[in-house]
């Protein structure tokens, strides 16, 4: 059914009918966490008033988990809710009576598909009375999926906002079955002029293109023509904005910067490199239609409701490692589109893609417009996926042997399609290897989970991961010294951390750090076989020497331009690595390695801030952040109870802390000194909840 013709809306019109009369929990699944965020506004608004309570689980900032019993309807994503059942946490399905799988067509994506294939699976072994909702615009073998779902499918053309799709090619947009378009404004760019035609008509515009830097280029493009159809009084509210997103701390990143000035003129860049508040705060702002054009990457795409009149699909090309320029998939391009013409914003909706010459116009017809959507695949044959997700099933308790594996792979969608894989030696090839690596071991004729397995699947981690996280510590244990360096350098080399690209501008600098680091690292092109690959091992140093300027309080702003990523980027590793230390904490634990676990802690809270191993104590501190730690510290407020007897008036002297804050922080430091030193226990707590 085509994007925005009220899927959702039916979604939740069952999720409520069926509260109603089976007083039983429901759960929708999103594939995104930003998407799952987005409904689950959406739906606690209208739905609180009824008496029906929503709860959001999706692994960070959150609902506890414990209290997750207590909601109707539970918003989740795919992961959060595999990460339950792994804890065992069938009491969760065994409530249900309706699940909502949302942009189902995700099943087809190689790192979030598998997760959501094995959990649909899961379901309906769990619970085979389960009303289940697979909801997608986009699926070109939907009877398929329907089959595998013993689901039936309903489809359609209709949509409530007719979406006009067209081409633009020399300065005249010619629409499918719906006449020409003259664009007759004075711009120099064909994204301006379209922009522009539309604001005049007061819509707003989204423009997908396929690279970060294109969307700070097109948005900056932009500012100089948005500008001048702004109201006094929108100036003004933009202006508030700009300060918002570009914050009052003095290390404001060169991008947050750049956000900030393309504001003012009514315009925003969305992409992965911001932070998830900036993000919101575009969002929010172009719903209420302060922002008026936004440029994106494709990642806005997917389920979101957003007010724009037209979508201007830029790049239809994009680099794909091994193809070189390519088109992107047909059902990117109706998921953009898609964004344009929906019910609560506008009248109708434009999709606008642009050509450079007349015959790439008919291609691009063909092509995306007159073109149904790919069919999805399945991609849970990856061995790395099938390795976790077996991992799981075992220590889960769910199967104990080959042959029960082998039956629940029968429910999945990868043995519906009957791709041509031998998946019986392929799952016995897992069980050796798991067996091999001590995961799991064998009791008579069944196999159970070693402590080391169970540890591995709670902590949603790659058995690969486990592995270098094991081996690596017990070459750690045997030095003299806990390395910072070679720890952090360790935990780039799993899978689950990610690491960055290297072009050839970055070689001669980072073969630099990494022949000073050499004597530090744990894991070396000499050891690792993974590593003999030059650029692999560089990626690695790369990652590694962005999170060693992190914890060095490098500012945010320096570490951006060296790098050429966003705040957003440093987070996203800084998060990942967070994580991997405190799996490597717990793994150190069960292998008694207890000389490891307070440089583990250290680095792990290092990471956390961004701070010197000096600031640890102060930084702890709630309000404090890497750059006011910094500040109290230089002003002699090196440890908590330094704050004891000093006064509101001088702290508030210190920068960036004021009045307020002083008075805050002299309360905290005199509040039972436990609560404040015991950060690490709150931080495993916290962290044990984001599984
Ligand atoms: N038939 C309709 N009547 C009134 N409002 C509708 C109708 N269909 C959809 N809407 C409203 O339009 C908006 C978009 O609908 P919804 O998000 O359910 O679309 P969707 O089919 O899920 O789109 P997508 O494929 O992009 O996820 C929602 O606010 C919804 O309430
Ligand atoms: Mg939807």
């Amino acid at each position: 059914v085509p994007t925005a013709s009220g899927k959702t809306l039916i979604a939740e019109l069952c999720l409520v009918k069926s509260i109603l009369e089976n007083q039983k929990r429901c759960l929708y699944i999103a594939p995104l966490k930003a998407l799952a965020s987005e409904k689950y506004k959406d739906f606690k608004k209208r739905l609180e008033p009824l008496g029906i309570q929503v709860g959001l689980a999706i692994g960070d900032a959150d609902t506890p988990t414990k209290n997750l019993g207590n909601y109707h309807i539970i918003i989740a994503t795919a992961e959060k809710v595999d990460s339950l059942l792994r804890s065992k946490a069938t009491w969760l399905i065994h409530s249900l009576s309706v699940v909502v799988l949302d942009e189902i067509h995700f099943i087809d994506d190689g790192t979030r598909g598998p997760t959501l294939e094995i959990l649909t699976a899961r379901i309906k072994q769990l619970n085979p009375d389960i009303q289940v909702l697979a909801l997608s615009a986009t699926i070109g073998n939907a009877q398929q999926l329907a089959g595998w779902l013993k689901a039936e499918l309903v489809s359609g053309s209709w949509r409530p906002i007719p979406l006009k799709e067209g081409v633009y090619y020399n300065q005249r947009i010619t629409f499918d079955k719906a006449g020409t378009r003259l664009i007759s404004e004075e711009e120099s760019e064909d994204v301006n002029m379209l922009t522009i035609d539309t604001l005049r008509g007061k819509g707003q515009v989204l423009i997908f293109v396929n690279s970060r830097r294109s969307t700070q280029a097109v948005a900056r493009n932009l500012c100089h023509s948005v500008t001048k159809i702004l109201a006094p009084e929108e100036r003004q509210k933009l202006m508030a904005l700009s300060k918002k997103i570009a914050g009052t701390q003095a290390d404001v990143a060169k991008m947050s910067r750049q956000l900030a000035d393309c504001i003012q003129h009514g315009v925003a860049f969305h992409h992965a490199g911001l932070t998830s508040s900036q993000r919101e705060l575009i969002e929010e702002n172009f719903k209420i239609n302060l922002i008026k054009a936004i440029s994106s990457t494709p990642t806005l795409a997917a389920g979101v409701n957003l007010p724009a009149r037209r979508a201007i699909i830029r790049d239809c090309k994009r680099f794909e490692s091994g193809l070189g320029s390519a088109y992107i998939p047909t059902s990117e391009y109706k998921q953009c589109a898609g964004r344009a013409g929906r019910p609560q914003y506008d009248p109708f909706g434009e999709a606008v893609l642009i050509a450079k010459s007349l015959s790439e116009q008919e291609t691009l017809f063909d092509r995306f417009i007159h073109s149904p959507p790919e069919p999805v695949t399945s991609k849970l044959a990856n061995p790395s996926a099938l390795r976790m997700h077996i991992l799981a099933s075992i220590a889960g308790g769910y199967v104990n042997d080959i042959n029960a594996m082998f039956e629940f792979i029968k429910h999945t969608f990868l043995y519906y399609q009957r791709q041509h894989i031998d998946l019986l030696s392929l799952i016995s090839d897992i069980f050796e290897f798991l067996s091999k690596e001590k995961f799991i071991e064998r009791s008579g004729m069944r196999y159970f989970a070693t402590a080391f397995g169970a540890q591995t699947s709670r902590l949603y981690i790659d058995p690969v991961t486990a592995i270098v996280i094991r081996n690596g510590l017990t070459l750690m244990e045997k030095r003299a010294e806990f390395s910072v360096v070679g720890m952090m350098h360790l935990l780039t080399c799993t899978p689950d951390c990610p690491t960055m690209n290297v072009g050839k501008k970055d070689l001669e600098e980072l073969e630099k750090y990494a022949s000073g680091a050499f004597d530090e690292l744990v894991l070396t092109p000499q050891n690792t076989p993974e590593l003999d690959d030059y650029f692999t091992y560089l990626a690695t140093m790369k990652t590694t020497w962005l999170l060693h300027h992190w914890i060095e309080e490098e500012k945010e702003e320096a570490i951006c331009d060296k790098f050429n990523v966003g705040p957003g980027d440093i987070f996203r590793h800084a998060e990942a690595v967070q994580w991997l230390l405190y799996a490597s904490t717990t793994m150190a634990e069960l292998f008694r390695q207890k000389q490891l676990t307070s440089g583990l802690n250290d680095l792990r809270n290092r990471i956390r801030y961004g701070v010197k191993e000096e600031l640890l104590d102060i930084v702890k501190l709630r309000g404090v952040g890497r750059i006011r730690s910094r500040f109290l510290f230089d002003h002699g407020f090196k440890r908590i109870q330094d704050l004891k007897n000093t006064s509101a008036d001088f702290l508030a002297n210190v920068p960036s802390i004021g009045k307020a804050l002083a008075k805050d922080l002299i309360k905290q430091a005199n509040e039972k000194p436990t609560s404040s030193q015991s950060l690490s226990a709150d931080l495993g707590k916290e962290l044990a909840d984001l599984v």
